[in-house]
């Protein structure tokens, strides 16, 4: 099996990572301190304390609190530059990372201040670490479809600023046909499309995200496991999945990482790639995920090293950064 070395040093992309999901419990409290938010946590070792989850719904909750201290540019810029180091050292050489502008907007916080903070950082890091990157705007489904179609109008003022846009936070109940006329529009704006499905939510609902929403990824879409015909469709159709396997322990949507279908979507000849999802809540970084599966299911150097090339051919990057980076 791989060495860390090797598994950290392989060129890989990260297409599934939420930026929020990058705050760690020591940024929580500085910014709080700097911008005078009230956590509901008297220390860093009580928050951290917190990061036990019985599903996606009671994580939800804990994310959406804490992300309360994201106040200005600054604070998005800061959240941005301490996630991208981290990222270089593990072997990351693009990056596409989630937004949640409704979880800010409704706060008070301007998009302007969220887009300009995040893509900031992330002109640094193109610059000064060989990091290309691009910002996915992701709806939450849980709130109506409405407020996802105000802030993709607002988005739209400059879309040249967004790679794509995707569908995120609770699942079940909130299937992606309520979003197609949302998706309709940023497809027609020149953007691309992802969305997450099959994380918690059932099989139907990736075959709605492929065939409602004309996504081009799938982000999780792990209970494919389940459906041998849509396993055979994203197969022959070459969708990669964006897995996550920390994540999908911590919120408990497999048992055990022993049981983390990705050898079987990856056997059936599904485009996997690894990712972290929400690094700061899940116990790890992108290069944690990929020695978790080494560890956990035996993951060889050759199926590594797959995964990392998939997850470059799999982004949105240019074909020519692209062959920069194989
Ligand atoms: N928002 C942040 N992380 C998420 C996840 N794993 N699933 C759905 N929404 C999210
Ligand atoms: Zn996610």
């Amino acid at each position: 099996l791989p060495s860390d070395e090797a598994l950290l040093s392989l060129p890989k992309a990260e297409l599934h990572l939420h930026i929020e999901g990058t705050l760690e419990p020591e940024l929580a409290f500085e910014l709080a301190d700097r911008n005078g938010v009230a956590l509901p946590y008297a220390s860093v070792e009580e928050l951290a304390a917190r990061y036990e989850f019985s599903d996606l719904q009671s994580f939800l909750d804990l994310y959406y609190a804490t992300m309360a201290v994201l106040r200005t540019e600054d604070d998005f810029a800061e959240l941005t530059r301490r996630y991208l180091r981290t990222a270089a050292e593990q072997g990351l050489r693009h990056v596409e990372l989630f937004f949640d502008p409704q979880a800010h907007v409704s706060r008070g916080v301007a998009l302007e201040a969220v887009v300009d903070g995040i893509s900031g950082a992330l002109a640094e890091a193109e610059r000064d670490l060989d990091i290309s990157s691009g910002i996915i705007l992701c709806f939450l489904r849980d709130q109506p479809v409405e407020s996802a179609d105000a802030v993709l109008s607002a988005a739209l003022t400059r879309p040249e600023r967004l790679l794509g846009v995707g569908l995120d936070s609770a699942e079940v109940g909130y299937p992606p046909e309520l979003f197609a006329g949302v998706f309709a529009r940023a497809k027609d704006a020149g953007l691309h499309t992802v969305a997450h499905a099959g994380e918690e939510g059932p099989p139907a609902y990736i075959r709605q995200a492929l065939d409602l929403l004309g996504v081009e990824r799938v982000d999780h879409g792990i209970r494919a496991a389940e459906d041998p015909q849509l396993l055979a469709r994203l197969a022959a159709e070459g969708v990669p999945l964006t897995v996550c396997p920390l994540s999908n322990v911590r919120l408990r949507t497999v048992p055990d990482l022993a049981d983390h279908p990705l050898l079987a979507l990856d056997a059936a000849g599904v485009r996997v790639t690894i990712n972290s999802d929400d690094p700061a809540y899940f116990g790890g970084y992108v290069g944690h995920n990929y020695l978790a599966v080494r560890d956990a299911l035996g993951v060889d150097a050759a199926t590594a090293e797959r995964f990392a090339r998939t997850s470059i051919d799999g982004s949105f990057a240019s074909d020519a950064r692209k062959a920069a980076l194989q």
